[in-house]
């Protein structure tokens, strides 16, 4: 904070008394407080518990109290929360069609227990105005197995703990939270004493929805918590995958698309507390009972995708099948694991498959030599627990000699579950294979921290190619050829017999 710098040197050169100005900048750099602009009158914050991360959305009612028109509003997390953000957008909630405003993380040079993001609004909001913001993000890892450790046969219960007065900057007039749990199934919640503001018992339960509020907390200071704490049942397991990578290569010649994907997954549920029994799990799975050990991921692919594969540490895992699909419906591979994998077990494989390029990329209506090509931006397997990912490394290898290469992530009305465009890294490099001479284009995009929820978000990229780039291919390997045969008669020209002397 630039601001903390400008006090902190003042004070070195003003005052005689270091001791003094040492407490001062304790004092000074130790709070960060957004100007007291805004109000929220109205905040409903709507918490699901369905699968295996946190998806929250927050949907506030803003009024600018200040004197002047305001575009900015901080948004803060306990710094514990702000690392496991992710997929964080926000929309007017009456204009979604306008887009996502441009957030940023606040950086502090200090340590501080709330850390900060700034909306931008789009235009300023005049003084006495309103704004109904719908903030939506996930929180990755946040769930904690209680107990930590379970029987093979148990089980699985998670626990969720947050504060029930929404952590704001400003004032909120009222609100109150909705929890979606799984199932009915929740043996411990908190209950809160006379602080809601109609009767009846806090939360109200309502099949596997609690409300928590509504809370009038127009006196209460913004940033004050009031820990809740819930405990529900969660059959599934909490797929996890600390790094995706995921290759997509391009060839004209061929006119192919290949897809390979390489995963590290990890099961983040309840560890076991006894060595594994392949006896008794033989027998729970014969009964379908249900359990939190992964034991396979079925993988939605587009029609007509064609060779798929399926290889872990060990190699050809056969227990997958493949079902094509019937033409424009979806093809699906089942992954079967070779081994059923409990909390805190890790598992890596990588898949593949081809398609048709002609039904990803158009030539660009600009030019002859101009290429669109629109693929989705992770895939991935489809389950109702969900997937996370802490790591994503995207790369789009294009044919050698692409240039001009541009992207973009296609925006819906609705979440796609990607965070900004200012929070995915890209960069250009080459990648050179058997018998290129320049190198392929490769594009890499890199995000943190997404849910399954960016599954089929669309990636839209421009490049020109030339037809003399085409023939480069075909021309290096006749080249190359003539040179063998060049070779080949020089070699047999030369005399190599043993003389006699
Ligand atoms: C993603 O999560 C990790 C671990 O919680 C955190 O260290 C990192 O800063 C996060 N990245 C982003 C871009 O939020
Ligand atoms: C998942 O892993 C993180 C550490 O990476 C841990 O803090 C968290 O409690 C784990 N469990 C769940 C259910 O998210
Ligand atoms: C791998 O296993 C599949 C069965 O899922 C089989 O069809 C395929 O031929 C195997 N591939 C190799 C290279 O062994
Ligand atoms: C699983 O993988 C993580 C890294 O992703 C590693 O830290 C951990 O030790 C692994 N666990 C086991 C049981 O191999």
């Amino acid at each position: 904070m630039r601001l903390f710098t400008a006090v902190t040197a003042l004070c070195g050169l003003l005052l005689p008394s270091s001791v003094v100005c040492a407490d001062e900048r304790v004092a000074a750099i130790s709070e960060f407080n957004p100007p007291q602009v805004f109000k929220n009158t109205n905040l409903v914050r709507h918490t699901n518990l369905e699968k295996g991360y946190v998806r929250e959305t927050v949907n506030v009612v803003v009024e600018n109290v200040g004197k002047q028109p305001q575009s900015d509003y901080y948004l803060p997390f306990s710094s514990d929360v702000f690392d496991k953000v992710g997929s964080l957008e926000v929309r007017d909630k009456k204009a979604v069609e306008k887009g996502r405003f441009n957030v940023e993380a606040v950086e502090l040079d200090f340590r501080s227990d709330l850390e900060y993001f700034v909306i931008h609004f789009p235009e300023p909001l005049a003084p006495k105005s309103q704004i109904t913001l719908g903030i939506s993000y996930t929180l990755l890892n946040s769930l904690n197995p209680r107990p930590a450790t379970i029987e093979q046969s148990d089980r699985q219960f998670l626990s969720y703990s947050f504060s029930g007065f929404t952590i704001s900057a400003y004032p909120t007039v009222t609100q109150k939270t909705k929890l979606k749990f799984p199932s009915t199934k929740v043996p411990d919640f908190t209950v809160t004493e006379g602080l809601k503001t109609s009767s009846g018992s806090d939360p109200e339960r309502q099949g596997a929805t609690f409300t928590y509020g509504p809370y009038d907390t127009s006196k209460v200071a913004p940033g004050t918590t009031y820990p809740i704490t819930v405990r529900y049942e969660f059959t599934n397991p909490i797929i996890t995958a600390s790094l995706l990578e995921r290759d997509l290569e391009v060839s004209h010649w061929g006119g192919n698309l290949a897809t390979e994907e390489r995963y590290w997954l990890r099961n983040n549920g309840s560890e076991l507390t006894s060595q594994f029994s392949r006896v008794e799990w033989t027998i729970s799975s014969y009964q379908n009972l249900p359990s939190s050990a992964l034991r396979e991921l079925k993988y939605p692919l587009k029609a007509g995708s064609v060779d798929p594969y399926f290889i872990d540490d060990v190699g050809n895992v056969s227990t997958s099948r493949y079902r094509p699909g019937k033409p424009n419906r979806d093809a699906h591979l089942e992954l079967r694991f070779r081994y059923p994998i409990f909390g805190g077990w890790n598992y890596s494989f990588r898949i593949g498959w081809n398609n048709d390029l002609a039904s990803f990329l158009r030539r660009a209506v600009t030019g002859a030599d101009s290429y669109v090509l629109k693929v989705p931006f992770i895939e991935g397997p489809k389950a109702p627990e969900g997937a996370q990912y802490e790591n994503v490394v995207v790369r789009l290898i294009l044919p050698e000699g692409s240039r001009n290469v541009k992207y973009e992530l296609v925006e819906g009305s609705a979440s796609n579950g990607l965070p900004g465009p200012n929070q995915i890294r890209s960069h250009l490099s080459d990648y050179k294979t058997y018998m290129d001479t320049l190198g392929r284009t490769v594009l890499t995009l890199e995000a943190e921290n997404l849910s399954d929820e960016a599954r089929d978000s669309q990636l839209v990229v421009t490049y020109d190619y030339t037809l003399l780039d085409g023939l480069r291919k075909p021309f290096t390997i006749t080249a190359g050829l003539l040179a063998v045969f060049a070779a080949a008669w020089f070699i047999g020209n030369i005399d190599v017999s043993i003389r006699k002397r």
